[in-house]
């Protein structure tokens, strides 16, 4: 199989991944935080490590303040729902993954107002486009760093920069970024940082972080074991613990932390290079196929490696569904979750074919996925 579905999963891992979660099971996979005997120290040992290698990843300075999640989503969650509180508005874009979407409406029950920054025609948002929506009630603005449908990277160092004059919470959903785009929490002002761990940073499914600014309060949405506090009824003030509770996922994260050295060792960015080029090369020769339409920005500096097709009378689960039986081609179809984004793009209603290149795909495979949209398109 031909796997170009990286925007949903990573895949293949690095060959350490895999083996640093067999180690793990079959060695000390003890509960860190809630022993004295060694696997259990191990085991907290191994996770402050990730830890640590996340934070200098996103040029983090304290590593306690990096929550571990089951994945965006669950980060994403955390931040709108802790924080937010009935009369705030939350600004986030006409463009954002129902991971944002969905938890904002959520809050409207509980008097949380959402109002949408509009896009431009390519799917990025302009500081100016934030600036419009936010009023004296907006407490934070949440934007995704990239699409995950027209992979168009939004402009968030100067959307960050214009909100910190402001005092405005600014939260990032780095789905599609994190890995693959260099992200520095300081330089871009990134108060609040969601990324998953079995996308970009090659981790296995079920990781995942939330990066927290020192002296911003999240409320919890769940309550449980910390190991630590024990005594209180409450759940511990300092991080990650607040954040925390239950069994940690142990094997997950220690195949993720191998995932962020691979990432560390090669630069997210020469990574996020390798899948651009793929994808720019790839749209170069589909672009000239009848019907074809790239959805997102067309100059290749201003997205990452996910390629969406919009085809002229053509069902995008369709054509997904020749990929995969006929020519063994693993890719996205439909409305990836963002129907705003599908709206903005006019896909609604056919969805969009996508194509995700990996740190492990080569151009061979991208000609040949060429080759097969040329056959069945023909
Ligand atoms: N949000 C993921 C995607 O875009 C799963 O496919």
């Amino acid at each position: 199989m031909i796997y170009l579905d990286n925007g949903a999963t990573s895949f293949p891992k690095p060959p350490r991944v895999s083996a640093a979660v067999w180690h793990c099971l079959r060695h000390y996979a003890g509960n860190a935080g809630r022993g004295a005997h060694k696997m259990s120290v191990f085991a907290a040992e191994k996770i402050w490590e990730t830890r640590s290698l996340l934070a200098s990843l996103f040029h983090i300075e304290n590593p306690e303040v990096i929550v571990f999640t089951q994945n965006c989503t669950e980060g994403l969650n955390l931040g709108i729902k802790g924080i937010l509180r009935p009369g705030d508005d939350v600004v986030i874009s006409d463009m954002e993954h129902n991971s944002v979407y969905r938890p904002c409406i959520a809050l409207a029950e509980k008097g949380v107002r959402t109002l949408f920054a509009e896009a431009d025609d390519d799917g990025t948002v302009s500081p100016e486009a934030i600036l419009k929506s936010v009023t004296p009630r907006t407490r934070m603005v949440c934007l995704q760093h990239a699409s995950n449908v027209g992979g168009g990277i939004n402009p968030i160092r100067e959307i960050g920069k214009a909100l910190h004059e402001k005092g405005i919470l600014f939260m990032v959903d780095a789905a599609q970024t994190a890995g693959c785009v260099d992200i520095d929490v300081m330089r871009d002002y990134i108060d609040i940082l969601a990324f998953p761990g079995h996308k970009g940073l090659l981790g296995p499914q079920g990781t995942g972080g939330l990066y927290v600014r020192e002296g911003i309060d999240i409320h919890p949405l769940r309550e449980g074991g910390t190991g630590s506090s024990s005594e209180s009824p409450f759940m511990p003030d300092f991080l990650p613990d607040r954040l925390e509770s239950g069994t940690l996922n142990l094997p997950g994260i220690v195949g993720l932390l191998e995932g962020v050295r691979f990432v560390l060792h090669h630069g997210a960015e020469n990574i996020g290079r390798h899948e651009r080029n793929l994808s720019m090369r790839f749209a170069e020769n589909i672009k000239h196929l009848p019907g074809v339409r790239i959805l997102g920005p067309q100059e290749g500096m201003q997205r990452t490696g996910v390629i969406s097709l919009a085809v002229a009378k053509r069902d995008a689960g369709e054509i997904a569904d020749i990929l995969n039986r006929r020519y063994g081609i693993a890719v996205r179809s439909g409305l990836h979750c963002a129907p705003l984004a599908a709206e903005k793009f006019g896909v609604l209603k056919t969805g969009s074919v996508r194509f995700s290149p990996g740190v492990f795909t080569s151009a061979r495979e991208m000609d040949y996925a060429f080759r097969s949209m040329r056959e069945i398109l023909s």
